[in-house]
């Protein structure tokens, strides 16, 4: 899924060059028109010294060949159209353990609830309009991938995810078994329609949703899943790609700070808008008040990296309203 080979040429001459070993790229694309502009634009890797191989083959293809010889890679750049699904298993029987797979969907409609057929064809998943759509989103899809690979009886580790809304990036890294308790990753999400709670549980432990603080009547449970609980990155890897000495664009920069300062690891999110909302208030709160004083509840809150004027907490709605309703009438200070 090389394109016009672009991403190829960035791996080959800002990350091979980290590498500890001589680099090897294999760049492909299904459309043989695209080869032409392959061996042009990646010219310059030969010359660097990076061994080159260029092909015009199905993903499926190339990937089923490379398993039935054994080979394998440390690092696969799937970047689809689509949703990526059925490239899966090919890509992750061919991953070295240890190694990084790097996947991109187009798909926003059927992990954003809003194509339902779709998320059961495309994810075996129910998915729901929620407004943190593009982080239950990335949910979703790490849990096809967290299923796929311990199905393969591998584990995996969630090492960046993000989106600006149309493309879904999702960066994890294989292990050769799951680790222990790396089931209970994988459960469901509730939120009610009426009053906006929010819930989730692991598919190991499933059992009736609670209440939440609508009349029985009222309440309407919207249902997401089976999506990946656990986190969506590893402040650590996040850390390290901050610290290597290459160039990155402004917004590049700006988006690993904002990831690196949430390790998304509660999936419940919330909009500062709705809340304000749900309150009357003039605007939402400041995002930064609001996480303080969560913390100072002794709650767990962080800003969410994932999507804009969201804060990501443990604590339940009524607090957080509450929370809300304080700052507000101190002003917002
Ligand atoms: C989103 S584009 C990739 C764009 C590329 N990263 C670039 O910067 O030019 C997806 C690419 O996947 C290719 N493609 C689609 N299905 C494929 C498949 N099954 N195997 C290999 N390539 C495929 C298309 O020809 C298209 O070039
Ligand atoms: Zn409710």
């Amino acid at each position: 899924m090389a394109g016009c080979g672009v991403r190829a040429l960035r791996w080959g001459h800002e990350a091979a060059p980290l590498a500890a070993v001589a680099a090897r790229i294999s760049a492909n694309d299904a459309d043989p028109e695209r080869l032409i502009w392959l061996e042009s634009n990646l010219a310059s890797l030969r010359s660097a010294g990076v061994a080159l191989t260029l092909s015009t083959r199905s993903a499926e293809g190339l990937l089923a060949e490379a398993f039935l010889a054994g080979q394998t890679f440390d690092f696969i750049d799937l970047d689809a159209f689509g949703s990526p699904g059925a490239l899966l298993q090919p890509a992750l029987k061919t991953l070295a353990f240890g190694g990084i797979l790097f996947l991109a969907s187009t798909d926003g409609r059927s992990p954003t609830g809003h194509d339902r057929p779709g998320a059961v064809r495309h994810l075996g998943a129910s998915a729901r309009v929620h407004p943190a759509s593009w982080e239950l989103a990335l949910r979703q899809q790490l849990g096809l991938i967290a299923r796929e690979a311990w199905m393969l009886g591998f584990g995996l580790e969630p090492l960046c995810s993000f989106s600006e809304g149309r493309t879904f990036r999702i960066a994890v890294r294989l292990r050769k078994r799951p680790c222990p308790g790396e089931e209970a990753q994988l459960g469901m999400l509730a939120r009610c329609s009426t009053c906006g709670a929010q819930q989730h549980q692991t598919l190991l432990k499933m059992r009736q949703w609670s209440s939440c603080n609508c009349l029985e009547s009222e309440a309407h449970l919207a249902i997401h899943g089976p999506l990946w609980l656990g986190p969506l990155q590893d402040s650590d890897f996040l850390a390290d790609l901050a610290g290597f000495s290459i160039s990155l664009a402004p917004k590049t920069h700006h988006l690993l700070r904002r990831l690196q300062e949430d390790a998304a690891d509660l999936p419940m999110v919330w909009s500062t808008a709705e809340l304000a909302q749900r309150l009357r208030l003039a605007g939402p709160p400041p995002l930064a008040a609001l996480v303080k004083a969560l913390r100072c509840r002794g709650h767990r809150a962080a800003v969410s990296g994932v999507m804009a004027s969201q804060v990501r907490t443990d604590a339940g709605l009524p607090e957080l309203l509450q929370v809300c309703r304080d700052l507000d009438e101190e002003g917002f200070k």
